[in-house]
């Protein structure tokens, strides 16, 4: 029998960090991401429940890549009591992303949570437990897709999200992420990000590697309780309209301190490029001379995202061609702004 699901789902840019992690896949402290809307992976997964020749088989942008495969099969271990069909399966998985090659995006996100709902989907078409999408099934693709990637249980959720157990957040679970749209102002559903790629360079170090360094690093216990501190007053400021000063301070700390812990470790590592910090200097003196609310995040690589309400989106926009652009590489920027989250493919 052979069963096929197509999904896209978004990557996230998260504004507290999950930086440090434990267990199978567990964080060390609370997030809170947007998640996005045009940084897509749009895949399908194919299985073959009675194969002949079980195992797997990945091609990426239509080309087969082995390369990916051990990642997978040690997911598809991990997973295995949820999908107890995957071991004597043949499986094929045929993805792509909507972001640019050598735009220095991590993918992860994406491409985990897309896989998680493919898989959630076969297993509803091979009559598994009888669950159909409601808040349940949601939760649970969060928890699959953050034992393929710690940052990809966010991206099931339109708008934003928190994973991880935080003070005063009810429902709030170090398992899976829950959904946190509703409980943003407006203001927030719509805000941009434009990422700025400084370098397309691949990753100079894995996130396994980052989070690894964690457990080694004698300021690891301020951070966590920094990222707890970090997230109630991040929602606090996200639920209105009038704390963009909060939201903005926040945010930077956060890029900021994810940075400082990488340069902190007993074998450092600095992952910004001198565009980087030219940029984050240009913002603040941007944002002093204009009084317009642009703010940056950092991932753990060298882009920088640019977040702004979608209000501001002219005037930042011009901006950006006129005095950021330069600091790009080739001068590449992908405008994105906050999504809606999955969505099931026909075909
Ligand atoms: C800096 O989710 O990529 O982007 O769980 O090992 O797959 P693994 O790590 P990953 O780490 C993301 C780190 C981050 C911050 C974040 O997204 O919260």
């Amino acid at each position: 029998m052979n069963y096929r699901a197509s999904w896209q789902s978004p990557s996230n840019i998260a504004l507290v960090k999950y930086w440090g992690k434990h267990g199978i896949q567990l964080p060390r402290n609370p997030s809170l991401s947007f998640t996005l809307a045009r940084c897509l992976t749009k895949m399908t997964v194919e299985v073959n429940v009675d194969a002949a020749l079980p195992g797997l088989t990945v091609m990426y942008d239509g080309w087969p890549r082995p390369a990916f495969e051990a990642k997978i099969l040690t997911f598809f271990d991990l997973i295995g009591d949820r999908f107890p069909w995957l071991r004597g399966s043949h499986v094929h998985i045929d993805s792509v992303n909507t972001f640019p090659h050598g735009a220095g995006i991590a993918s992860s996100a994406s491409a985990m949570s897309a896989l998680a709902l493919c898989l959630m989907d076969i297993r509803d078409q091979i009559g598994g437990p009888n669950s159909k999408p409601g808040g349940e099934w949601w939760q649970e693709v969060s928890v699959v897709a953050r034992l393929g990637s710690g940052s990809a249980c966010r991206s099931v959720y339109p708008g934003a999200a928190i994973w991880g157990v935080a003070d005063g957040i009810a429902g709030s679970h170090d398992a899976y992420a829950i959904p946190w749209s509703d409980r943003i102002d407006p203001l927030y559903r719509d805000f941009r990000d434009t990422i700025l790629i400084v370098s397309g360079a691949e990753k100079a170090v894995s996130s396994t590697a980052g989070h690894a360094l964690m457990n080694d690093l004698a300021y690891a216990v301020t951070r966590y309780a920094e990222a707890r501190r970090h997230l109630g007053v991040l929602a606090d400021a996200m639920s209105r309209a009038d704390a963009l000063d909060i939201f903005i301070a926040v945010c930077e700390s956060e890029a900021l301190q994810l940075h400082a812990l990488m340069m902190s470790g007993p074998a450092p590592f600095i992952l910004m490029e001198p565009g980087t910090v030219a940029i984050i200097k240009e913002v603040w003196r941007y944002r002093r001379d204009t009084g317009i609310p642009v703010c940056f995040t950092l991932d753990a690589g060298p882009n920088v995202h640019l977040l702004y309400p979608d209000a501001n989106a002219g005037e930042v926009m011009g901006w950006v061609r006129d005095v950021l652009v330069r600091h790009c590489a080739d001068g590449q920027y992908i405008e994105d702004h906050v999504g809606s989250g999955p969505q099931r493919l026909i075909g």
